[in-house]
């Protein structure tokens, strides 16, 4: 099940709105992230971005085999061995991975969909306890370039009262990634030893 909106321009101008890099370094993303979960990974921009930072397993997932093409194609080139592009419909089937198996997911201009809170779950669900959650979206202003249309676009309030809803303990003020982009970022409970 497509996410409602979810085109994308060609990829040099996608890759214009933002810094992968600098916006996952500001999350906290470390060689400690050893499982990475990317849900709709488009072209791979934050896949490769996160591999080649953390230097662990990127599962990168999307229904769209175009893009999953570039994704994988790019990952290659770059002899990134660890970079997953896996063909998969996760608002459907979910990821399919192990509960509580994964150190960092990025759910990245994907929470304009139907039922953002299901694949917050999802998210909650296969990250281990501890794990965090990041999110970005586009800011809530009808003068961004691109972006979903308004009336389903989620303000950065909304996106934490969902991220609470699926169980996160911990869910951050706001980040600003300029020009156009904001984040939060959700850590699942630690487990009581
Ligand atoms: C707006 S793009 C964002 C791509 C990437 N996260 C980024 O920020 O660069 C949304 C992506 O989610 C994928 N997508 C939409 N619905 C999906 C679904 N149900 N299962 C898997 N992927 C999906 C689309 O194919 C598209 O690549």
């Amino acid at each position: 099940m497509e996410i409602r909106e979810s085109g994308m321009p060609e990829i040099e101008r996608w890759e214009s709105f933002f810094d992968p890099y600098a916006i996952l370094l500001t999350f906290g993303l470390s060689t400690r992230d050893k499982i990475i979960i990317d849900f709709g990974c488009g072209y791979g921009t934050f896949s490769i971005a996160a591999a080649e930072i953390s230097l662990g397993d990127v599962y990168a997932f999307d229904n769209n085999e175009v893009f999953l093409a570039e994704c994988r194609k790019r990952a290659a080139e770059k002899g990134l061995e660890k970079v997953h592009c896996i063909h998969r419909d996760f608002v459907k089937e979910g990821v399919g991975m192990q509960p509580n198996s994964a150190d960092f997911v990025m759910l990245f201009n994907i929470l304009h969909a139907d039922n953002p809170i299901d694949i917050l779950l999802e998210a909650h669900r296969v990250l281990a306890p501890g794990g965090r959650a990041a999110v970005i979206h586009w800011n809530y202003d009808p003068l961004t370039p691109r972006g979903p249309s308004m009336d389903i676009r989620p303000k950065p309030e909304q996106c934490q009262i969902w991220m609470k809803e699926a169980g996160f303990e911990f869910v951050t003020p706001k980040f600003d990634f300029p020009p156009y982009h904001y984040g939060l970022l959700g850590q699942k409970k630690k487990k009581i030893i």
